[in-house]
């Protein structure tokens, strides 16, 4: 399948980055959200990323501004939507949101269009089931920066066909990144293994086993892990990583119970570095 068109639906943390690869990579970018905020942080970020690119002389200004020049950023569903080869869908971790972006999305885009939705744990099979094209909706899990990390997990639904598989895998080796395969379970590969161990470093400090500070360590110099489990949670989002392990919780049984003190944080706002306040605080 010829890909020229991306339209990607979530200009955050990982729709900015999603929408900035494809960019780079030459395809043409629409980045939709709800609110102009939300649109301009989105770019404001891209924009960031790619001034540092420049800074270190990783890439040309003339480079950058035609990136930049390949985004359109927008609040208009229609505008984003129309003439899409593939959607991307980065919004909230609510299925029924979901189901209804691409109910939407279905009045406006091409037969040829596929759907690519990038949750963190939610059912693709359910995903796709809300649409009348079940064979062409895939999982896209990319993994946050984005820009940088290098894996893209591809999860195939019940009903995802072999030509959308086969276009996703070229799709995502034309952005640089790794691939693997995965077929649908709860939380798929990489979130199955990651969250409960993080999950279990919020069980060690609430325990008074150790501090945050030396959990972190611990993890950093005693298995080479770039940044400790509560530090990435604070990446991640609190709010995301509880997502994901309610889900394998209720799916998977008692042996994935999120950590009482990982639900109170969420419960006090304390999701991470977009809140300014996780485990640790942020300026
Ligand atoms: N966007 C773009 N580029 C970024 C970035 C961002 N948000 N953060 C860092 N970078 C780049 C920088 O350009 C920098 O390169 P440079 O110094 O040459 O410019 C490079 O990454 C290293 O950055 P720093 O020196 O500032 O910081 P670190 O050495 O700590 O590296 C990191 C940052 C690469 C993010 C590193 O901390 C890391 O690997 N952390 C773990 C990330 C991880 O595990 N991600 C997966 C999360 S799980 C997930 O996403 C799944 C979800 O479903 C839950």
């Amino acid at each position: 399948m010829d890909i020229k068109k991306i339209c990607v639906l979530g200009a955050g943390l990982m729709g900015n980055g999603i929408a900035q690869v494809c960019a780079q990579t030459g395809y043409q970018v629409t980045l939709r959200d709800i609110e102009q905020r939300f649109v301009d942080n989105g770019m404001q970020t891209i924009t960031k990323n790619l001034a540092r690119d420049v800074k270190k002389g990783r890439k040309t200004q003339a480079e950058m501004d035609a990136v930049l020049g390949r985004i359109t950023p927008t609040v208009d569903l229609e505008t984003a939507a129309a003439d899409a080869d593939i959607a991307v869908e980065v919004i909230v971790e609510v299925l029924g949101i979901k189901q209804r972006l691409f109910r939407d999305l279905e009045a406006i885009v091409p037969d040829r269009c596929l759907f690519f939705t990038n949750t963190s744990g939610i059912s693709i099979t359910e995903i796709a089931a809300s649409t009348a094209r079940a064979k062409k909706v895939i999982g896209t899990h990319f993994f946050n920066p984005v820009p940088v990390m290098r894996l893209l997990e591809i999860i195939k639904g019940h009903e995802t066909d072999d030509e959308t598989l086969a276009t996703a895998k070229a799709w995502g080796e034309t952005l640089g990144k790794e691939v693997i395969i995965v077929n649908e379970a709860p939380a798929f590969t990489v979130n199955r293994i990651l969250c409960p161990t993080i999950n279990e470093a919020f069980y060690v400090l609430e325990s008074g086993i150790a501090s945050a500070e030396d959990i972190d360590k611990g993890m950093v110099l005693g298995c080479n892990h770039p940044i400790g489990p509560l530090a990435l949670a604070d990446m991640v989002g609190l709010d995301t990583l509880l997502k994901v392990m309610d889900n394998l919780h209720a799916e998977l049984g008692d042996k994935y119970r999120p950590s009482p003190l990982l639900r109170k944080m969420v419960r006090a706002g304390n999701f991470g570095r977009k809140t300014g306040r996780g485990v640790y605080e942020y300026d």
